[in-house]
């Protein structure tokens, strides 16, 4: 029965000569293409092939899966074996890889390119990048986020706006959540504490600074 399949995997490995011009079908004409080519949807393959760098499309039965975080690719244009593969760092498959109507990770991971936004976390091969807002620049986001400290650009809007300071205070996103948090130190999420460490820094240097300057003033 396995061999048997591999056979019909080889025979009908290459529906079209394709090559590097080739590009598997844009979602509203995979159905289409795949009824016409195999007889169904879910008989149609198109994947990209390590081997030869491309793009190949071909049909087979019973359509194939991957977990989470992984796509499908030809392994072995000898023997046409499929083999699951990472997503590229751009894209992630938050759920699992179904090869009837895709090609590759389903999602490509948004950028933080707003006024103000950085990245906060690349993300992960089932997840989207995170952002923030620049801080020390004094951004700060508009809409308060799900999780405080970063944003997800593809679930939230995660505008930044520039937040004018009092002078001897540096904008610190956790200040607030640190006094919060301490009511139950227990509660803390692993990201806070990091955070924590960056934003630990205040103003009191200087403002100890003006007022022995002040009284050094008083005294001359
Ligand atoms: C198919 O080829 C790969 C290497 O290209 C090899 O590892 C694998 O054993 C082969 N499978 C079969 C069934 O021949
Ligand atoms: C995200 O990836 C880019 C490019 O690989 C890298 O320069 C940057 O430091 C990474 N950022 C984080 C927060 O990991
Ligand atoms: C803090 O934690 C204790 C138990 O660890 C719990 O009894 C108490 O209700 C918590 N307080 C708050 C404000 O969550
Ligand atoms: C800030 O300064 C005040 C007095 O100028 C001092 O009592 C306090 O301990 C300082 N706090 C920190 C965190 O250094």
């Amino acid at each position: 029965m396995y061999i048997c399949s591999l056979c019909l995997i080889m025979s009908l490995w290459k529906l079209s000569e394709s090559g590097f011009s080739f590009h598997c079908p844009v979602q509203s004409h995979w159905k289409h293409r795949a009824e016409n080519n195999c007889g169904s949807v879910d008989g149609y393959f198109c994947l990209f092939n390590r081997n030869e760098h491309y793009f190949t499309e071909f049909c087979r039965k019973p359509p194939d899966f991957e977990a989470p975080g992984q796509k499908l690719i030809v392994a072995g244009s000898s023997n046409g074996t499929l083999q699951g593969a990472d997503c590229n760092s751009d894209f992630y498959q938050p759920f699992k890889f179904l090869s009837s109507g895709n090609s590759r990770c389903v999602y490509e991971k948004s950028y933080c390119n707003g006024e103000g936004l950085v990245t906060s976390s690349n993300g992960t091969l089932e997840n989207d990048r995170s952002c923030r807002c620049d801080y020390t620049r004094g951004y700060n986001f508009i809409n308060q986020p799900k999780h405080r400290c970063y944003c997800v650009p593809s679930e939230e809007d995660c505008s930044c706006h520039l937040k004018i300071c009092p002078s001897n205070h540096i904008l610190s996103p956790v200040r607030k959540r640190v006094s919060k948090s301490n009511i139950n130190s227990s509660t803390n999420e692993g990201d806070d504490i990091e955070d924590d460490s960056v934003n630990s820094v205040t103003a009191n240097s200087s403002t100890s600074s003006t007022t022995t300057a002040k009284k050094r003033k008083q005294t001359s």
